[in-house]
């Protein structure tokens, strides 16, 4: 698989993150399942302790509030700093930082010693094929009892619409698309199909971008439409993002060989069905 989103593009990423909304960040829903999820763990025992996979305010906030000895690992510093900014918890944390690869996990921690593994879109971020893998490695690093929660992007199961049928919509109802959620379940989600890659079970921001500009310079519309319906705005950060979407299916078949799948959840935004909240327990 070609990996073309390099560490600094990821530095890029953070001058647009605040701007960014769910389900490109854990939404309210999927913090609450959570948040229950973490207060049932912390009935059991007092002192969990956490991993976080990849640098999320919004999930450290959340082990933050609890006082939960955490370690974020990412292979990038400037985003485990750059995020803290956006935190809300940021001296009660108990946070330490390990940069690396989350390949590396049955390298960096003992088997069986964590209760808790949570990730906000991280899959998504590695190759198809060493998503086996990587459930095998976090299986391995969790307590007999412990929990994986996690959002993961799938593939949406609804037709794809052309980028035609996109302007029009942006045309009839510019306001639906002043919401993040909607500009990314239109723009990116009904798009995404049209260059998916199969076997990869890849999507590429660039194609579907490249798709919208090319028919709004074909119906000679103003140039700045894209501006409005690109969830990320006039940005480019995004262009040369690849990133994993299996069908749901596919995804829960490789977790099944790990992990006891206690809840699948769908957030109630348009792009809710293509962003499921797993809830899994160590088989
Ligand atoms: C999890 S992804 C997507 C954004 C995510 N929802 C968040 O809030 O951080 C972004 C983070 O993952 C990190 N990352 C991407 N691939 C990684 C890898 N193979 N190992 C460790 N960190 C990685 C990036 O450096 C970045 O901070």
């Amino acid at each position: 698989m070609k990996k073309i989103f390099k560490k600094k593009n990821w530095v890029e990423v953070l001058k647009i993150w605040p701007t960014v909304a769910p389900p490109c960040r854990p939404s309210p829903f999927d913090l609450k399942i959570w948040e229950k999820k973490i207060q049932e763990i912390l009935r059991q025992n007092k002192q969990p302790k956490a991993l976080v996979f990849g640098s999320t305010p919004e999930i450290r906030d959340l082990l933050a509030k609890y006082r939960i000895s955490t370690t974020i690992l990412d292979i990038n510093p400037g985003m485990v700093k750059g995020l803290l900014k956006l935190m809300k918890y940021k001296k009660q944390r108990k946070e330490k930082m390990i940069i690396n690869n989350w390949l590396n996990i049955n390298k960096l921690f003992p088997a069986d010693s964590l209760d808790l593994v949570l990730g906000h879109c991280f899959f998504n971020n590695l190759p198809w094929r060493l998503h086996l893998k990587l459930a095998k490695s976090i299986q391995q690093v969790l307590k007999k009892d412990g929990y994986l929660l996690m959002v993961s992007p799938i593939l949406d199961k609804e037709k794809p619409l052309s980028p035609k049928q996109i302007i029009l919509m942006y045309q009839q109802n510019p306001r639906y698309f002043e919401q993040f959620a909607n500009r990314w379940y239109f723009s990116v989600e009904r798009l995404k199909k049209l260059d998916y890659n199969k076997k990869t079970k890849q999507i590429f921001f660039s194609k579907i971008k490249t798709r919208l500009i090319k028919e709004i310079k074909k119906q000679k519309l103003p140039t700045e439409i894209i501006n409005k319906i690109w969830p990320f705005g006039v940005s480019d950060v995004m262009n040369n993002y690849v990133t994993a979407h299996p069908p749901l299916k596919d995804l829960v078949k490789i977790l099944k060989n790990y992990f006891k799948v206690e809840k699948i959840s769908f957030s109630p935004l348009s792009s809710g069905r293509c962003c499921p909240n797993f809830v899994l327990k160590n088989k």
